[in-house]
């Protein structure tokens, strides 16, 4: 058999990915930063820094959907006599002897060598730092003198993402930078409303230097071949107007097996209002001294890094596991938590995908995301259940969207997704279960951000289900309004114009009677914890209130919701059914039989089972399951954007890999864990990276949001990698539901649920200030607790009482 071309493998002992050929099928990359301030890189240095907001405040220019694909980034160009080449390869382009791109965890280390010079970068931003270091390295291998030039290079954005792109009348007269010694300010705007300045430096003299992009680069030519690099020679040019840049030239000498470090700094500094300026014109730079004074020796940045990596272990300490299995133990003890820790950080802001400029914070994306690191950060979980929070209105809608940099409501999308509101008692919920930390729920929150408006999360809890109960639609089931989860089934949109937004418009929505049964689950799902909320917390009036509510729900999904072999997925704005038999195409949809069998609905009259084993055979393919079966062949005026997809892609039919878990904790939830393995495995990245290689294209350590489904021209490519909600929901079925350790108000619950091949395996679980040693002995059964020894001693039911200091825990099923 041919053996598959592969551009890369898994370094478990390094929590690394190696890319090992530069010409990846896609960029594959990697998030730097952990709070202020952020980079995208790819496996060739593409890619692109900002500060909070990808969109007001970038720092770097970056060109998505380029040709050649992946242009713009940190790039530095080595010169030889006539060769330039570059250590990721690109822009130059030169093959190089050797090429390796590590991705690990915050940091990414790229090492080309050509001509017997090694050249490795190490890209990382430091804790509590808003600065990118690039350690270079340059080395010679050779048993000759090596004289070198060095070149960096990178390309200022004039701060908004947006108008960078299109302003152009403007943009060409603004840009102004200031030369200092080895470091080059970039200062557009500065003159007036802004307070924030970037700079590029290096620890070392330079010889020259550019800041002028035609002049460095030549108006014709490309990054590749900048008429500098090309002749060797910088033009010490200074930027007025047109594009600034910023290029280091550095000569260097190296001996026989010298290795010499140069640390490069991109740093971002705001000043207060009366401090802006050192002199007329001037900026004042101190805190650029304070900052590069930090970073100016190998040893410092050396430092920087190892807390770094000490922050990661401690990160992915609090949750290992060890089953023997490595594709799984690498995905459970660090991609996977790798992958939520950077969703939390960019929701769907900023990817190869996502351009960084079209969408803020997502209100239910942000509240899903939460349940992927609130074990490792809860304070900044907290946080966010605030910050999402305040942009509720008083009847319990939300803002869909909220900008990082203001925190407030994004006016451009609006409102009116009705499943919004639910999310937020799914992401306090797994705040409180986690910390035990009941006190968020006296936090007052405003609405809207607007002063004055303050009420206890709690109330904004309440207010949230109520919106529920408050908007449903004639059998008694949710109103959809724009859209539920499935942004792209819009029921009330009715479009013909293509100018218009899917998202945002609703040209008939009076009388509408479109209801969601995805909601009608989600509803069951989060009321039911709320009511255990309120028990815990004797609010039981309270608790019995909504309990009624729940219940109501239950019987008008059993009365209304089912088709006789799965749950239906809505009523259209007429009162007709979708994902239902009766209907040409999508007669089936997965969001309803996750939702529906994970609230158990129908449980007992066989509703579950027969809507899990539906799932089985019309959703699943060899890639995981689609969204809806069959397709939409053609656009429906009634069900919008959905239908807007050609067969097989996003979310006409598409593996939406976000939902597959919802199924799969329905499965869990049922006590099928073969069927809940197998699912899981069919998306599991380390399971198919072999098809990451070629078919899946986009990063095989990570998940994407969209596999083609078997509808598609091409089925199993992928797309969307990185910012998914897949990423959370992966780690919530099996932290949780697979290998079944569950965070509750008292303890922990274990209630695994595996296939019967599983063996024994160990959880170290740390949990408030507890850590539990958990070995679990599952002899072939699939799902049932026999019994539980804490410590020496047996204890009743399923719950590990919670006490701080270490224990040990042995489970047998
Ligand atoms: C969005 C989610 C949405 C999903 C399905 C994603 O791109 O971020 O909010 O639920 O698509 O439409």
């Amino acid at each position: 058999m041919e053996q598959q071309k592969r551009y890369g493998h898994f370094d478990d002992a390094h929590r690394e990915y190696v890319i090992t050929d530069p010409k990846t099928p896609w960029p594959w990359i990697n998030y730097l930063g952990n709070e202020d301030f952020f980079s995208l890189i790819s496996n060739t240095a593409g890619g692109y820094s900002f500060y909070k907001d990808a969109k007001f405040r970038r720092i770097t220019r970056y060109r998505y959907n380029n040709v050649p694909m992946d242009n713009g980034g940190r790039y530095f160009y080595i010169k030889e006599g006539d060769t330039a080449w570059s250590p990721g390869w690109k822009p130059c382009k030169t093959p190089l002897d050797f090429y390796e791109c590590r991705h690990g965890m915050g940091y990414t280390r790229i090492t080309g060598r050509k001509n017997q010079v090694e050249a490795s970068v190490l890209f990382f931003v430091p804790l509590k730092t808003w600065a990118e270091v690039q350690k270079l390295t340059l080395t010679n291998q050779s048993q000759e003198v090596k004289t070198l030039k060095l070149f960096s290079f990178e390309e200022w954005c004039l701060w908004n993402a947006a108008t960078d792109m299109e302003n152009f009348q403007r943009n060409f007269s603004t840009g102004e930078v200031e030369i200092e010694g080895s470091t080059i300010y970039h200062k557009t705007e500065y003159r007036e409303r802004r307070n924030h300045y970037a700079f590029y430096h290096v620890n070392t003299e330079i010889q020259g230097f550019d800041t002028d992009r035609e002049s460095f680069v030549g108006l014709y030519n490309e990054f590749s071949n900048p008429d500098a690099v090309v002749e060797g020679l910088p033009r010490n040019s200074h930027a007025h107007g047109w594009s600034p840049i910023a290029s280091h030239y550095i000569e260097v000498t190296l001996q026989t097996g010298e290795s010499r470090d140069f640390v490069f700094l991109l740093g971002y500094v705001e000043n207060e209002q009366d401090k802006k300026f050192s002199a007329p014109k001037v900026i004042n730079k101190e805190k650029a001294h304070a900052l590069i004074a930090r970073f100016d020796t190998t040893e410092k940045v050396d430092k920087a890094f190892a807390e770094l990596n000490a922050y990661w272990d401690a990160l992915l300490n609090i949750y290992k596991v060890k089953t023997g299995n490595p594709k799984l133990d690498r995905m459970v003890n660090i991609w996977n938590q790798y992958q939520c820790m950077v969703t939390f950080n960019f929701s769907r802001s900023a990817s190869f995908f996502e351009s960084g400029i079209g969408r803020g914070m997502g209100f239910r994306d942000s509240n899903q995301d939460l349940v992927g690191f609130v074990h490792q950060i809860p304070s900044r979980a907290r946080q966010r259940i605030i910050d999402i929070a305040s942009t509720q209105f008083p009847d319990g809608g939300c803002y869909h969207q909220y900008q990082p940099l203001t925190k407030r409501g994004n006016n451009d999308i609006g409102g009116g997704f009705n499943d919004d509101p639910c999310w937020l008692i799914f992401g306090t919920v797994a705040y409180i279960k986690e910390t035990g930390d009941f006190t968020i729920l006296d936090e007052m929150v405003p609405f809207d951000n607007q002063p004055g408006s303050e009420v206890t999360l709690f109330e904004h809890l309440k207010v949230s289900l109520d919106h529920v109960i408050n908007n449903l639609g004639p059998h008694l089931l949710p109103l959809i309004g724009r859209a539920d989860w499935n942004d792209c089934l819009n029921l009330n949109c009715f479009s013909w114009d293509p100018n218009e937004s899917f998202q945002t418009t609703e040209n008939v929505s009076e009388g509408t009677k479109a209801e969601s049964l995805m909601i009608a689950g989600l509803f069951v799902v989060t009321g039911k914890e709320y009511v255990a909320l309120c028990n815990k917390i004797a609010k039981h009036e309270e608790g019995q209130r909504m309990q009624r509510a729940v219940d109501a729900m239950i019987e008008a999904v059993k009365k209304h919701g089912w088709d006789g072999e799965w749950y239906l997925r809505a009523y259209d704005f007429y009162g007709r059914k979708i994902g239902s038999n009766e209907c040409e195409e999508g007669k089936i949809f997965i969001e309803s039989q996750g939702w529906c069998t994970m609230a158990e609905i129908g449980a007992d009259e066989g509703m579950v089972a027969k809507s899990l084993d539906s799932c089985k055979k019309y959703l699943e393919c060899e890639h995981g399951m689609v969204l809806n079966n069959p397709a939409f062949t053609k656009y429906i005026y009634e069900y919008g954007e959905i239908s807007s997809y050609p067969e097989g892609y996003k979310e006409n039919a598409g593996i939406f890999c976000h939902n597959n878990p919802w199924v799969i904790i329905g499965e869990c939830m049922a006590g099928r864990g073969n069927d809940a393995w197998s699912h899981y495995a069919k998306i599991l990245p380390s399971y198919v990276e072999e098809k990451y290689q070629t078919l899946h294209k986009v990063e095989p350590y990570v998940n994407c949001q969209m596999v083609a489904g078997k509808d598609a021209f091409r089925p199993g490519e992928g797309k969307n990698s990185w910012l998914t909600g897949t990423a959370a929901w992966m780690w919530y079925t099996v932290s949780e539901f697979i290998l079944g350790i569950k965070p509750d108000y008292d303890g922990i619950r274990i209630d695994p649920c595996l296939p019967e091949t599983a063996g024994d395996y160990t959880v170290s679980r740390k949990f408030r200030d507890a850590e539990y040693d958990i070995t679990i002995r599952p002899n072939g059964s699939q799902k049932g607790v026999k019994q539980i020894v804490l410590d020496g001693s047996p204890v009743e039911g399923d719950v590990i009482p919670y006490a701080a200091g270490k224990h040990t825990v042995e489970v047998t099923m």
